[in-house]
């Protein structure tokens, strides 16, 4: 009687039904066995003692015992030090001691391996020696490192690569072996060597447990680990030991152990649970009919049609669709979640095999195993449902990839993908596509194929660029970093940052695409990006010209240089913008020690289409000029009413900053007084040290626009009326400059008297009403010429009415300020269409003045 029958009996005991049997019974246990108690720990007894028994019959009678150290002496010691009963064998085994001992397996009296024999066959990792099930003999010595990791991600390109993945290294190897490399029944004993448990993922775990390990779940880095198992034993019931890492410790303390067993080791299970699933012969189902798999007609002879979907999110179910007839979708042929994979044979192009692996959950080696089982020539057809690239390994990639796949190194989480391909074939298979998930988890787009699939598919040489483009380092910095909505919005995450080549022939090796060019960023993220996106619109920019120069504290504007082809250059944390300015100045000069030239773009930019274009005209005027210091792109009076031809330059006495294009000379001025010269932003003013008279080149319109200035206090007109007032921006592709050459510093006289002098004089009576605010700026557009106004001043210093016609027309002139862009006092502008002059008594233009026409007279 077992245990077993004990419990039986109880329930029986308990049942009324019965009972007056059971009455009887119990009066014949209490005369035999002195009650039911004692009955029943009699009965126990049994069970125990039959159950030993049992154990012993069946196999699993052990015995083991721990080494101490030194106590054997291995060259000398014939039987391992350890002797067993008939009918048992032998063992003795060590872990490895930290990285430096080799591990010592031994076997009926044989030394397997240990430091002095065999070592050159262990390493890190778990070492393996295998004993046949039969005659009881070591047929082999392995070792697997498990300390490396199988799946790396490859690195990548922009474009696809393909790397030849080592495949010996970290689990992949072992998995196979374990699952296929070892007869029913056979033996293994275990021992580890250095670290062994890092790459040792899920489905490896899994299958020592399929040797009888229970303790492997708990195998962590650097502990030691022996096991004596074997194929098919069930779980718990191998010999194993574990001597956890004390966190103290760089390593485990050595395992060292010896006894004997009996075979087997224990009871034995069937593996077939564990292998590959797959469908053949009368095991596949047919499902619905699908006229042509999806082709509009009839595929010709010798071929065969062949539909693929993807799926759509996660509600329509992926298929794969063979000569008509869906053979594989989610309640079809087990297909679902991760590979679907349908094989044809390349006579009858018929389906021979289906298999389903969900590498979202499971690790890839059944599908490694199943595509290794195929033989040259065979078919293959997969479809990427939901996600599978999760436990998706290198190795099975590059399996896939020997059949033909160009893509499937690219996939990633929830990424789908379809693919027809052979094994054996060369090239790529023109039959694959590849569509991506959002970097924030969104559904990429379904893929749907239709084909037909010949008996042998011809492979093209190169790797089609896929349909989708995947931004995978823009991908990583939007993961990374907040704040960056537009650049990250996921819609356009993948968009390629290119540059364009220069349109314009003239412009072809121009030097201003040799000089650097200087981005200085701000505060704010968006308006940054906006600023690399419009430099790098720049036709003709060389990336490795432009440099970012981010503070310190943001590490991220040196990753954002990165992704736009941009140098980067950190600079020490700063609390005020002029401040961060004029550490990136002096570095930019001690960067490019040989430049002649510095473009300067501060925060918060748009540049303009034809920005460099501009400058590049301007170049050499302001070389030539030794008066002219730097070219502006931004007009401080380019409003929408005050400006708007785009071929003008004016030449002007300020500096407003903003994004402009510096002599060496300026450069080393400005580097040298900073920050007594710039404590304010340059729209302020700056003052070139030592450079007496200087000059500088604006543009009527603007080729930079600043984002609307937030934050401005009430107090700051000035601010208001430059940032806050519709502004007029170059939007156009390059075209000419007017007049360059006359903007040299004698040149640019003769210009304007001969200008001044051809226009019309305008009268100053129809000015007084705007002057005082009561009437809007006067209506000129039905004039036919410039116009030259001409007012009074007291001295040359004297702008009190210059900036009340100035005010008058909308141009800039805070009050107690004087208005900006004079040159030699004079102030020029575009108005409606036309040139206007405003000319002072005290400037050497008013000689222009017809003597019967009158001036504004002073107030
Ligand atoms: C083991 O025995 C050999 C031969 O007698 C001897 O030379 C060696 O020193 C011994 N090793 C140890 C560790 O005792
Ligand atoms: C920034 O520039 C330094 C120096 O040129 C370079 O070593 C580094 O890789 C750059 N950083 C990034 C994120 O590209």
């Amino acid at each position: 009687m077992n245990r077993m029958q004990a419990d039986h009996f109880g329930q029986h005991y308990k049942s009324s039904e019965e009972s007056k049997m059971f009455r009887a019974l119990r009066r014949l246990l209490v005369k035999k066995f002195g009650g039911v108690k004692r009955f029943l720990f009699f009965v126990t007894c049994v069970a125990i003692i039959l159950y030993c028994l049992h154990s012993i019959f069946a196999g699993g009678s052990r015995q083991i015992w721990d080494v101490q150290g030194n106590t054997l002496n291995m060259s000398v010691d014939n039987g391992c030090g350890v002797e067993c009963p008939p009918d048992h064998f032998s063992f003795y085994v060590r872990t490895g001691e930290k990285n430096t001992v080799k591990p010592t397996i031994c076997f009926q009296g044989k030394i397997v391996l240990s430091p002095d024999v065999n070592a050159k066959s262990s390493g890190r990792g778990l070492n393996i020696a295998l004993i046949d099930g039969k005659q009881f003999q070591v047929k082999e010595v392995k070792q697997f490192d498990t300390y490396v990791h199988g799946t790396q991600a490859p690195k990548r390109t922009d474009k696809i690569i393909i790397t030849a993945f080592d495949t010996k290294k970290g689990d992949n190897d072992l998995i196979r072996y374990l699952k296929k490399g070892i007869p029913d029944d056979w033996i293994v004993i275990i021992a580890t060597f250095d670290e062994a448990a890092s790459g040792l993922r899920t489905d490896a775990r899994k299958w020592l447990k399929l040797y009888g390990s229970s303790l492997i779940d708990g195998m962590a880095f650097r502990d030691s680990f022996v096991m004596v198992g074997q194929r098919g034993l069930l779980e718990g019931h191998a010999i194993e030991y574990i001597n956890k890492r004390d966190k103290s410790e760089d390593y485990a303390a050595v395992l060292e152990k010896a006894g004997c067993f009996a075979m087997p080791l224990g009871p034995l299970g069937s593996l077939q649970v564990a292998l590959p699933e797959m469908l053949q012969g009368k095991a596949i189902a047919l499902g619905e009919a699908l006229p042509h798999c999806g082709r509009s007609s009839q595929c010709p002879k010798g071929t065969v049609s062949v539909g693929t979907f993807t799926g759509f999110e996660n509600a329509k179910p992926p298929y794969i669709c063979v000569n008509g007839r869906i053979i594989m979708s989610e309640n079809l042929n087990k297909g679902g979640r991760g590979f679907n994979v349908v094989t044809l044979s390349s006579q009858s192009l018929q389906p021979v095999t289906l298999m389903h692996a969900d590498t979202y959950t499971s690790d890839s080696t059944d599908l490694e195993l199943y595509l290794e089982a195929l033989v040259n020539g065979d078919i293959v057809i997969a479809v990427v449902a939901d996600d599978g690239a999760k436990k998706l390994s290198n190795s099975a990639r590059d399996l896939l990839n020997t059949f033909g796949s160009g893509f499937i190194q690219n996939l990633r989480f929830r990424d789908v993908w379809y693919f027809v391909g052979q094994k054996g074939m060369e090239g790529f298979t023109t039959m694959e596509e590849i569509s991506y998930a959002g970097y924030d988890g969104g559904w990429p787009k379904q893929l749907k194929g239709a084909f037909c699939v010949p008996r042998k598919l011809s492979g093209r040489k190169i790797i089609p660029d896929p349909e989708f483009f995947r931004f995978d380092e823009r991908r990583e910095f939007c993961k990374k970093f907040d704040g960056y909505p537009e650049f990250c919005d996921p819609a356009y995450v993948d968009d390629k940052l290119k540059t364009v080549g220069v349109a314009d022939k003239v412009l072809q090796g121009h030097a201003i695409f040799d000089t650097p060019l200087i981005i200085v960023p701000g505060l704010n993220h968006n308006a940054l990006v906006r600023t690399l996106e419009t430099t790098l619109m720049q036709p003709g920019i060389k990336q490795n010209n432009v440099i970012i120069m981010w503070d310190e504290k943001f590490p991220e504007h040196a990753e954002l240089a990165k992704l736009f082809g941009f140098k980067n250059a950190s600079l020490p944390s700063s609390t005020k913008y002029m401040e961060q300015m004029g550490h990136a100045l002096k570095e930019s000069v001690n960067i490019f020690p040989s430049a002649d030239h510095f473009i300067v773009v501060e925060e918060e930019l748009l540049l303009a289409p034809d920005f460099l274009s501009f400058l590049a005209q301007c170049f050499s005027t302001l070389n030539s000029d030794p008066t002219l210091l730097a070219v502006s792109s931004w007009n401080f009076n380019g409003f929408e009413k005050t400006s708007g031809n785009r071929g003008i330059v004016y030449r002007v006495e300020e500096f407003p900053g903003m994004g402009f294009l510096v002599k060496k000379k300026a450069m080393a001025a400005l580097t040298d007084s900073f920050p007594q010269c710039c404590t304010n932003r340059a729209w302020h003013g700056w003052k070139f040290e030592g450079e007496g008279h200087f000059e500088i080149l604006m543009p009527d319109v603007s080729r930079v626009f600043r984002q609307p200035f937030h934050g401005i206090g009430q107090e700051e007109v000035f601010m208001t009326d430059l940032f806050l007032r519709p502004r007029t921006t170059s939007l156009e592709q390059p075209s000419p400059l007017q007049d360059l050459s006359s903007l040299m510093e004698r040149e640019y006289e003769m210009y304007l008297n001969n200008l001044i002098a051809g226009c019309t004089v305008f009268p100053t009576a129809n000015l007084g009403q705007c002057i005082s605010g009561v009437e809007p700026p006067p209506d000129l557009s039905t004039e036919k010429h410039c116009l030259a106004i001409y007012f009074e001043q007291a001295s040359s210093l004297d702008f009190v009415r210059l900036g009340e016609i100035s005010r008058c027309f909308g141009l800039l002139s805070a009050r107690n300020l004087r208005p900006k862009n004079l040159h030699n006092g004079m102030l020029r502008f575009w108005y409606q269409e036309r040139h206007i002059f405003l000319v002072g008594s005290f400037t050497p233009y008013y000689k222009n003045k017809p003597a019967e026409s009158d001036a504004v007279r002073l107030p």
